[in-house]
């Protein structure tokens, strides 16, 4: 089947749309009550953090480290927040996922400044990719989510020719554990001129036009499958974008190691620990993640032991 197809609210079990999203379809959904409410939680946040300054426009007023400074808080403090685990398990539960077999990982908050004032560290500038070159597993699917209305020139880019496309990459060099061993809990609110971090990317130019830019309103969510090739767009709108994304993986499709097909990853170690269930917060059984882990686990201390779990 080819990878043709954006869903629009489409009124369909979770099953069927976790299958289409594992054959490249992309699912767009308008707002509803649990995505508005937690937008409004996460600008109640952001709001607070800029204090009484428009988020989408403070980046005009601030230098951009004390900007990086005050994200740097902010990102970790909305990740980690109670709160943020309950509006997602109200959100699947809405979108009509089986809490029982929905795993997810912790929100995460992202901002992408306009023009070149801050594209590292704590407000990185995505290069094209898919999750699964970061050790995401094949069922994994994502979520985004807009904070405040977004425009094609601050959205986030869908590559969909290389669904089928492999791309020399350097995922090769990844894995999971280590990268967490050297650069998790590194100060990235400090890189505001570089960033080091060896991220895997395209050994190879590509061809990212044409692609697909999915606008919804704030608190609308677009759904994608982890082997999806996506981008942050360069942001020329004038204004900050801030969005939410996480993960989730179906302990049924895990076991039975369905989802997107591997046209070119080859990244070591799984973030299959990271997730918890959606009704009680428990983590994925050991004899699921032993299915997508490698030789390189054997470096015992180096797996990721995530909090809150
Ligand atoms: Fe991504």
């Amino acid at each position: 089947m080819n990878n043709d197809t954006v869903y629009y609210d489409a009124a369909i079990s979770d099953d069927l749309r976790r299958k289409r999203l594992f054959e490249g379809q992309l699912f767009v959904y308008s707002p509803r009550p649990t995505t508005l409410a937690f937008v409004e939680f996460a600008r109640s946040m952001i709001e607070e953090a800029f204090a009484g300054r428009d988020p989408r426009t403070a980046q005009d007023a601030m230098d951009v480290q004390q900007y990086a400074a005050v994200l740097g808080k902010l990102k970790p403090a909305f990740i980690h927040h109670p709160e943020s685990k309950r509006h997602l398990q109200a959100i699947l539960e809405e979108f009509g996922c089986d809490l029982g077999r929905t795993y997810f990982d912790v929100p995460r908050m992202r901002s992408s400044t306009s023009g070149d004032y801050l594209t590292t560290g704590i407000a990185f500038a995505w290069h094209a990719h898919r999750d699964t070159w970061f050790s995401a597993p094949p069922c994994q699917v994502n979520w985004w989510m807009p904070i405040y209305d977004i425009e094609s020139e601050n959205a986030m880019a869908f590559h969909p020719r290389y669904w089928t496309r492999p791309v020399n990459n350097s995922s090769g060099g990844y894995n999971y554990y280590k990268w967490n061993k050297l650069h998790r809990g590194a100060n990235v609110a400090k890189m505001t001129k570089e960033d080091n971090r060896p991220m895997p990317r395209a050994t190879e130019p590509m061809d990212l036009d044409p692609q697909v830019r999915l606008i919804c309103p704030a608190g609308g969510i677009i759904l994608f499958s982890a082997a999806q090739m996506h981008s942050s767009v360069p942001n020329t709108s004038g204004v900050t974008r801030f969005s939410i994304d996480f993960r989730t993986v179906d302990l049924d499709d895990a076991k039975a190691r369905r989802g997107a097909p591997n046209v070119d990853s080859s990244s070591t170690g799984t973030v299959m620990r990271d997730f918890i269930r959606g009704s009680d917060l428990s983590r994925v059984p050991d004899d699921v993640v032993a299915l997508y882990d490698d030789e390189t686990t054997a470096e015992g201390d180096l797996v990721y032991t995530p909090q809150g779990a």
